[in-house]
């Protein structure tokens, strides 16, 4: 897959690209970034990229031109890319749109910066305005950085487990219940008692569990849209039961309350 980057500031991307997850990904050969300076093909000798707003106002506004030219640039022969632009004023970026990304041959993400791009750019050249959260950046390269990192994980291979990303590609919205480690103590507070039995399945009912309690309880929108089986019924009322009894007090053997007041992973009030 090949992702193009339309900029102004190239060296944003010098480091988050070179590490981790991605810097393999693009050393193996499964994502391809080319990142294209918008300030190259501007006309004029100072090499202006932005101008004043018609109408006037505060700021100064991309001018189409640079940005356009540096698209047709980037597009070359290959395949014509999806091009998204980068912008507060997007469609919310989620993980559906993660998963219809990774499945492009090519992507290309024109970030945006100062008060905005003038707007024939988003009419006539781009295929999508995506926002990546209701926050307003200095400009689009996070934006895009965050959009390339969500869809590279995707791509098959990319990461080593491939089981993790593509069981999320079937699983519903659903957040990740508590996940603990070693020490089995720290500063006191214990692990949840289920998970040292080794009792495989009654540990994946409890996660399941607490999974869907976490998901009622911060995220009430994701958690409307599911579709809960008998048995989920069943995980999360224990769940909840579990909850309120160790509410108000931590009992450290069994590892911290996971509802209630105190330090815990699903105490947060409801929003
Ligand atoms: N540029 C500035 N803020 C942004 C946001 N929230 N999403 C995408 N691009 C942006």
């Amino acid at each position: 897959m090949v992702f193009d980057i339309l900029t102004l500031f190239p060296g944003m991307f010098d480091s988050p690209l070179n590490e981790s997850i991605l810097g393999k990904a693009r050393q193996r050969g499964y994502v391809e970034v080319r990142i294209h300076n918008i300030r190259d093909y501007a006309f004029d000798k100072h090499q202006v990229t932005d101008d004043r707003p018609f109408g006037g106002g505060e700021g100064m506004v991309m001018k189409p031109e640079p940005i356009v030219r540096c698209l047709e640039a980037a597009a070359g022969e290959g395949p014509r890319p999806r091009v998204l632009l980068m912008s507060p004023q997007g469609r919310l970026f989620n993980q559906e749109l993660a998963w219809e990304l990774s499945r492009l041959p090519r992507v290309a993400l024109i970030c945006g910066r100062y008060e905005g791009v003038d707007e024939r750019v988003a009419a006539y050249h781009a295929d999508d305005e995506i926002s990546i959260g209701d926050y307003v950046l200095t400009g689009g390269e996070l934006a895009a950085m965050i959009v390339i990192d969500a869809v590279t994980r995707l791509i098959p291979g990319v990461l080593g487990n491939a089981a993790s990303a593509e069981s999320e590609s079937f699983a519903e919205p659903v957040l990740e219940g508590p996940q603990y480690t070693r020490p089995q103590e720290f500063e006191g507070h214990g692990v949840p008692e289920i998970l040292l039995s080794g009792h495989h399945e009654a540990i994946q009912q409890w996660r399941r569990g607490q999974a869907l309690l976490r998901t009622k309880k911060r995220r009430p929108d994701l958690f409307a849209r599911l579709d809960l089986s008998p048995l989920d019924r069943k995980l999360l009322r224990a769940a909840e039961e579990d909850c309120e009894k160790r509410s108000g007090r931590m009992e450290v053997a069994e590892g911290p309350s996971l509802c209630g007041p105190g330090a815990l992973p699903c105490s947060e009030p409801q929003r």
